[in-house]
Parts: C-alpha cells; structure tokens; sequence
C-alpha cells in the first residue's frame, strides 16, 4: 500500500470513530437513562428460567421439574416484563399451560416409551419464535399494520417440526417490516428494547427472539437469516444463533416462502442461551435428506481442526473494529492456539471489502419481492411514500422507507459483482476444506442506540457476507463490554459442516462463559 492510500484509511478511520462518538452522545442524551431488565423475582425463578432448553427437558424427562411450571414461568415472566422489552407479538398463550399439563400427566403414568423421548427431544420445553414465521391460529403480521389481524391458518415447517420434537409453543416475537431491517421496529408494535439497555438496539430481523432468549422469557427460540437475521440479534443480545448451511431446513411458511425455492440466502435457524441447544435442534429441524451429508451425530475433534481468523473486512463504509472488540478474537486465537499447539492463521479472503455491494445484488435475486410484501400484495411507490412519512402520515417505519427508495436507486453491476462472488467463496472453500474454522467479528463494535442503523448501518455486512458466500456461521456471546454490552464472534465453516461451527461454539461456552444474564444475579 502506497503512504498516501496509508492517510487516507487513517482519515477514514477518523471520520468513522468521530461521527460513531457523535451518533452515541445524541442518541444517550436523547434516550435518557441506561435502565436494563429487571431480574425473575426470586432465586429459584432465575434458576428455572435461566436454564438451557437440553437442561429443561431433562429434568422435565425425569420428572425433576413439571412442563406445567415451567411454562407457567415464562409467562409469568413475559407479562412481568414485556412492558420493558416490547418484544412480543402474539402471546403468551394460555393453552400451552393445558398442552404442559398433559404431558405431566402422561410422564406421571409413565405413558412415554424410550422411543418416544428419542423422537420428541423437547418435550414439554417452551419455545417461541418470530412473527414472519408462521403459527397456527397465531398474528402473522410481518410487522405491517394492513396485517393487524392476520391469523395463520398452518404451522411453518420448521414450527411443526418443533412442535413434533415435542416443543410448546408459547408466543411469538417482533421483527421490522418484512423482516427487512437490522432493528426490529415497526408502526404496529414500535420498537423492541435491548434487555441489557433498554435504550439499545436488539438488532433485527429476529431481535424480538433474542430479547425474549436473553431476558430469561422463553426457552429457545426460531430465526431466519438472509442478511444476519439471527446472528445480529443474538448478537446485540448476547445469545446464540446458528445460520444454517443453505437449503438444510425447509423454509415452507417463513415469511410466505413455499420451502419450494432454489438458491435462496435465507434459512430459518436455532437461537437460544446455550451453545448445547442449537446441535439438537439443528437435529429437529434439518431436511430429512441431508441427515447423512450434515453428520450431526458425528464426533468433531476440535484438536484436529484447522483454526484461522480474519482481523476486518477492510470495508470502508464499516466502522473500524474497537479494542474490545479486537481483544475477544486475540483470547480465541490464543485459546485454539494453546489447545492445537499451532497458529490460528490470518487468512486474506478476497472482495470482503465490496460484501455491501455483493449482498445488495444477491437480494435481488432473492425469489420474493420485498415492496410487495411490503404492500400486502400491493406495488408501494417510494416516493408517495416517502412524502407521506414526511408529512407524518405514513404506515411504515423509516427504515421500510429505505428499503423502497434503494428498490429505486442504481443497480450492482451483474458480471462484476457474480464474478467477484465466485472468487471470494472459492478462496474460503479451498481455505477451510473440510476440517477448517473461520473465526470473523461480529460486528465492529457492540449494540448501537435505537436509531444509530438509520444513519450507520453498513456493520451488518461482517454477518451478511455468509448469506452470500451460503455458509454456515455460529453467533456464539464472548462477555459483556465496558458498557456492560455483549461482545461475541461468528465461527464459519464450508457448507453442510454446520457440526464444526457448533462444536467450536461449545467450546467457547465451556471456556468463556457464553450467554451472561442481563440482570444482576440473585444469589
Ligand atoms: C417443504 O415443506 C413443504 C410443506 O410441508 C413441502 O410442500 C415442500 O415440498 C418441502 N420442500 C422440500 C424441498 O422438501
Ligand atoms: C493452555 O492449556 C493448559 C491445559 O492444556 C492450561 O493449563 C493453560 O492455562 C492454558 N494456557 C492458556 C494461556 O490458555
């Protein structure tokens, strides 16, 4: 690099660093006081509800804990704090105390054979998901206010599969319009609240999941993920979240897909507290004919992997990466370091500094179209309105506003942008074979203001490069900032080796704590 290209990333650095300090004294002062959620009321409520959902279910198995009280709890636990977090859409719903109760009632007469543990995993777990992905007879909204009332009549594949694991479905959560947006905020419910400060992003699409997983309201949850989806969120919340390999789940009833579609960057995905959770519900919700190609009941040797890292995408839209942020990848790097006794590796990976571009042309190659989604079936011109939101008349969130102006604005060139797709993932994919993890920041700093997105939002591409490279990539929580906000990486790997990311997640778990309780411990 030239000096002169030297002092010009450098300014840019600068530009960067001041206008975020600036973005975060407007928005504190304008936001008020740090608060975070409360605390469950008692010892023994923290420790019921903080459980993992593997946790859950065994003790429920085992007749430790009843599903009944469990469930009971959680809903408890939503009514109480709910008003803090705005998370909800639809819920808690009162005859998932009645499913609870009948499956007490059938462990009690020990009416479940051994088989049928094996094929419902969860039972009696509560769990929830997001608005976009369908519920029977549940709101399915999608955040728009023409679909205020709109009720599912079918199950999501992956919500029926969940159920069949035995699962209890007990509310689902907010996403922004569409599920478009990396905020979750809307005209219907407004905006979800960040459980370590309320003040906060949670993140989007999924962010009133993460909420809900972090804030001890539910047992786990569904996301999907298009652009980061599930990883933002979990993220800014401090959980876990898994994006899987394209096409290993089926995507019949998230946000009206048919499951039918090819070559889609979305896929629908665990979330939850615990890194244990997400290889057994990967188990519930994989297409039956990948089984044998993902090989989830495989052993992973996480001595006999190859560990590398990225240090910056080298985007100059994305803030640069902070201290802290650039201190969780040096304590990774020196604890695969010290298990493998070999260097974790930097790797070059190229083009990551054109992934905004990249990802901008691969959505529109997406089989759905997002204005009409938008409209509920209807062609919204972006600058009628634009100029209704200008007036204060508009039924959509400034974001939703964004997404019909960029539908109108200059296209990616086509051929650059495939040709500089192709070359990035064949570089990973030789890179990481079939033993190899990528160790890639989560985002460059740690959850930003309500608002902050609107006026910087290119950060998101650290996620939403591996929806168009289709990898699989873990969100996996790292500790809480000096901020008290949660810090946390992604662990890649090539397609279908989903079970290396896991594996590796639970390795940081062991080794790092994983999810921290965004409310002081009761002891
Ligand atoms: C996904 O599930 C739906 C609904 O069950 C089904 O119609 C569709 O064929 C499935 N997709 C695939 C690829 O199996
Ligand atoms: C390296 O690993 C050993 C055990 O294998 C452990 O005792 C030691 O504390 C580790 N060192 C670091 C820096 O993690």
């Amino acid at each position: 690099m030239s000096f002169w290209s030297h002092v010009l990333d450098a300014l840019l650095a600068l530009v960067h660093i001041l206008s975020d300090r600036l973005l975060e004294f407007i928005l504190g002062w304008y936001l008020g006081d740090h608060k975070r959620v409360p605390g469950p009321p008692s010892v023994e409520q923290q420790s019921l509800l903080s459980k993992s959902a593997v946790d859950l279910a065994q003790q429920i198995r085992e007749r430790k804990i009843r599903s009944y009280d469990i469930v009971k709890a959680y809903c408890e636990r939503i009514d109480s704090v709910n008003r803090d977090l705005n998370a909800v859409v639809d819920g808690p719903f009162p005859e998932a105390l009645d499913q609870a109760r009948e499956i007490d009632r059938r462990l009690a007469k020990k009416e479940y054979t051994d088989e049928d543990f094996r094929r419902q995993p969860f039972l009696g777990v509560p769990f929830s998901t997001k608005d976009s992905t369908a519920v029977a007879g549940k709101l399915h909204t999608l955040g728009l206010l023409s679909r205020k009332s709109e009720r599912s009549s079918t199950d999501a594949e992956c919500v029926r599969l969940m159920k069949e694991s035995g699962a209890i479905i007990i509310a689902t959560s907010n996403v922004p319009e569409v599920n478009k947006w990396i905020e979750s905020r809307n005209m219907l419910i407004g905006g979800t609240n960040n459980p370590y400060d309320l003040r906060r992003s949670v993140g989007g699409s999924s962010g009133g999941e993460a909420a809900l997983i972090a804030a001890c309201c539910t047992g786990f949850g569904l996301g999907t993920d298009i652009g980061g989806s599930i990883r933002i969120p979990a993220f800014n919340c401090g959980v876990f979240g898994h994006k899987p390999s394209s096409g290993a789940v089926n995507m019949s009833g998230c946000t009206f897909r048919t499951g039918k579609e090819k070559d889609t960057m979305v896929c629908a995905g665990p979330m939850s507290r615990s890194a244990r959770d997400l290889l057994p519900m990967m188990q519930v919700l994989i297409e039956p004919s990948l089984k044998a190609k993902l090989k989830l009941d495989e052993q992973v040797d996480l001595k006999r992997l190859r560990y590398f890292y990225v240090a910056s995408n080298g985007m100059a839209q994305c803030n640069p990466i902070n201290k802290e942020t650039e201190r969780v990848m040096y304590k990774i790097r020196k604890h695969f370091e010290n298990l493998t006794g070999k260097d974790v590796r930097h790797a070059d990976i190229p083009n990551t500094k054109i992934t905004g571009k990249m990802w901008r042309y691969w959505m529109t190659q997406e089989p759905a179209n997002f204005n009409l989604l938008l409209g509920n079936g209807a062609e919204l011109n972006p600058f009628v309105e634009l100029f209704k939101k200008i007036l204060g008349q508009s039924d959509y969130s400034m974001a939703a506003i964004y997404g019909l102006i960029d539908s109108v604005l200059p296209k990616e060139k086509e051929k650059l942008i495939r040709e500089a797709t192709a070359k990035c993932k064949k570089s990973v994919q030789d890179l990481l074979g079939d033993d190899g993890v990528l160790f890639f920041h989560s985002s460059p700093r740690t959850a930003p203001f309500h608002f902050y997105p609107l006026i910087k939002f290119n950060d998101f591409a650290y996620f939403s490069l591996f929806n168009v490279l289709h990898l699989p990539a873990t969100q996996v929580p790292m500790g809480l900032d000096s901020k008290g906000l949660p810090l946390g990486i992604q662990v890649v790997s090539n397609p279908n080796n989903d079970r290396l990311c896991l594996a590796v997640a639970e390795e940081l778990e062991r080794t790092f704590g994983g999810w921290v309780p965004p409310f002081p411990l009761k002891q």
